[in-house]
């Protein structure tokens, strides 16, 4: 089959699932489906907060790690339709969440908007975007056929007979005939509502249905048709000047009607622009264009805006009623740096972009972004304070650092409002691969384009200077790390084999020290001393010396027999110190292989086999290709292992 004759296929079997046929009926029709589905009138607010909890809630409970280290052991709902698209704004998330299902039971916040406040690609437009997407996934609405404001059928039923209609059918009927039904309903059914034709309709942003946006407006040609409609000049000829057939109902609270409606960058509107809105919440009701009545308005009015516009806006006094109508919740920037990692994974995943990336190139990338955004604390270093928000153990002196995150969180205010945007990250990477002849990014490459972009874009010079300190020290060093870690590794065979063992010997001999009893050779089974000697070489790559040993071997003992009593499996990485201290050894053992061989111009025949062996394990096990290999090698034989 040819590929068009297969498209073809395709486009058939689209037309056939839009072809569940539409709902066509009158009042009565529409009563007997209300019989079975009480939910078919729902209001706005509720309809949204149902559509995105069809897709399912996971709780982050105790069982995951990142619940216990992120949220201090406070449990956190993560909601499914959010959590592919978005990372480490959980909190903000159920924040937004809570509002609705607040609205949705017709508490204040139903006659409230809800304020986005973040910095510059903190993902707001992003969000409200898929915010809007779960409208469009929703179940059809019932509409008034022809309604310029897709109004609920049920308005047609008049006020004397709401309270029988409640008796019957536990519904509550809000709002009234938008003037063009009630004309049409007096014109052509002669006022027999129960002839008003009545049909479905989807939501639709790029088709303006249920879902308006609000774009900010240069305040010369801001005119309140884009809220509300406006008379058709062309039919005023037409019709008598008060006849709703002149009426254009095509601002944005009209196609927002019973979904949403969005202001974009709402205050850099003026103020007279935004109490329209104010009405809308509070009365929920528009005004017409001409001389109509208002309108009923039902929607989730959803604004977002940057902390300096926000902060304008609040300083006038005069602004307090409208002030007292918003819920704002902060849409800071992500503080976690391997989520941060997965916003730029999500947006490289949608470009073109088509490129090899070595290891922790993007680590370092959002590592950058994270440390620009973090505030000073008296308690840590910021690289250590970038760690502990990622959830890892800090460990000093062989001991695991008791630095609570919730204290470092309470240290300072409003955190992650300022700093490196994604976007400029995403401008670096695209800069980095520009400048690329291999068609690869590499840590390397990835600081270098940033640290230009700083150099040219940031103009604060304070910021400009801390951002260039972690870009040239701090990251630089702590990249260093992890890559004489990795090509240690790569060095030596059987590393996990060797790391475990290492463990196990020491677990026995240590044990054996605490205890005072003596070690059982596993061959010959012969019994001896625990041995000093051996302990010791381990410990002193942390630190621990003197009598601090003492502590250390007691507390590793209990911590592994403790483990193994709940019956959990213990490995040479179960206890964070012991695992730094067998690493530390394991990369001091290769140190002087690792720097003869990496650097040395001429290589023997042995040192090349060894060379090669190491590079092909880079390639094998930790995802460098050759180009990357060599580039990092190359990096590392130029900043490690200098003092020797
Ligand atoms: N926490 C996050 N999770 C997922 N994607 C994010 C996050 N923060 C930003 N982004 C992405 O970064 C890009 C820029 O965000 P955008 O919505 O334009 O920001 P804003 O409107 O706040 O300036 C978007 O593509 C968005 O998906
Ligand atoms: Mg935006």
């Amino acid at each position: 089959m040819g590929v068009t004759s297969r498209f073809l296929q395709n486009i058939k079997k689209h037309q056939e699932s839009k072809k569940t046929p539409k709902f066509n009926g009158v009042l009565e029709d529409y009563l007997k489906l209300l019989e079975k589905n009480k939910l078919i009138p729902v209001l706005a607010h509720k309809r949204l907060y149902n559509q995105i909890l069809t897709y399912g809630t996971t709780t982050l409970d105790e069982a995951h790690s990142r619940c216990h280290k992120i949220f201090d052991g406070e449990e956190v709902k993560i909601y499914n339709y959010f959590s592919k698209h978005f990372f480490g704004i959980e909190r903000p998330l159920e924040k937004i969440m809570r509002f609705l299902h607040s609205a949705a039971m017709k508490g204040e916040e139903s006659r409230q908007v809800l304020l986005l406040l973040g910095p510059v690609g903190a993902g707001k437009s992003a969000l409200v975007e898929h915010i809007k997407g779960a409208l469009e996934s929703s179940e059809p609405m019932y509409v008034l056929e022809n309604c310029p404001i897709n109004e609920e059928p049920l308005h047609l039923i008049p006020r004397s007979l709401r309270d029988k209609f409640y008796e019957t059918y536990t519904i509550k009927i809000e709002g009234d005939l938008c003037p063009v039904c009630r004309h049409r309903l007096l014109h052509e059914f002669d006022g027999d509502y129960t002839q008003f034709p009545i049909t479905q309709t989807s939501f639709s942003s790029r088709g303006r249905k249920g879902v308006g946006v609000v774009p900010p407006m240069d305040p010369n040609t801001q005119d309140t048709s884009l809220l509300i409609g406006s008379e058709d000049i062309s039919k005023l000829d037409l019709y008598p000047e008060d006849d709703p057939r002149v009426l254009s109902l095509n601002g944005a609270f009209n196609v927002g009607n019973r979904g949403i409606v969005e202001f974009v960058e709402v205050f850099k509107n003026e103020i007279e622009f935004l109490h329209t809105m104010i009405t809308a919440t509070q009365e929920k009701n528009v005004p017409s264009p001409g001389k109509q009545a208002m309108i009923y308005f039902d929607g989730v009015i959803l604004a977002h805006c940057n902390e300096a516009e926000w902060n304008k806006f609040k300083s006038e006094h005069t602004n307090e009623a409208i002030l007292d109508r918003i819920v704002r919740v902060n849409v800071p920037y992500c503080l976690e740096y391997e989520q941060e990692v997965k916003i730029y994974e999500k947006l490289i995943s949608r470009s073109d972009f088509n490129c090899h990336l070595a290891p922790h190139t993007l680590e370092m990338a959002a590592m950058f972004a994270v440390l620009s955004r973090l505030k000073a604390s008296n308690k840590v270093d910021p690289l250590t304070k970038m760690k502990i928000y990622n959830g890892e153990e800090i460990l000093e002196k062989g001991n695991i650092k008791k630095v609570d995150i919730k204290d470092l969180r309470e240290e300072v205010e409003d955190e992650g409002m300022t700093g490196i945007s994604t976007r400029f990250v995403m401008k670096a990477i695209d800069a980095a691969l520009a400048d690329s002849a291999k068609n690869m990014i590499t840590p390397i490459s990835i600081r270098d384009a940033l640290i230009k972009q700083v150099k040219e874009q940031i103009v604060n010079p304070d910021e400009r200077q801390y951002c260039l300190e972690f870009l040239q020290k701090t990251l630089h060093e702590e990249y260093l790390s992890i890559l004489e870690k990795e090509i240690t590794k790569a060095f030596v065979s059987a590393y996990e084999e060797q790391a475990e063992s290492l463990f196990n010997n020491y677990l026995d001999h240590a044990e054996a020290y605490v205890n005072s009893t003596k070690v059982k050779d596993k061959v010959t089974n012969e019994e001896m001393e625990p041995d000093e000697r051996f302990l010791q070489s381990i410990e002193e790559q942390i630190g621990i010396k003197g009598s601090a040993k003492n502590n250390f071997r007691a507390d590793i003992s209990s911590y592994m027999f403790a483990k193994l009593r709940r019956g959990e499996l213990i490995d040479w990485r179960s206890y964070g110190p012991l695992r730094e201290a067998i690493e530390t050894k394991l990369v001091a053992s290769v140190k002087d292989i690792s720097r003869i061989i990496t650097k040395s111009k001429s290589r023997d025949v042995k040192q090349q086999k060894k060379f090669n062996a190491m590079a092909q394990t880079l390639i094998d096990n930790y995802d460098y290709n050759e180009d990357s290999a060599e580039e990092v090698i190359k990096f590392a034989a130029n900043n490690l292992w200098r003092d020797s």
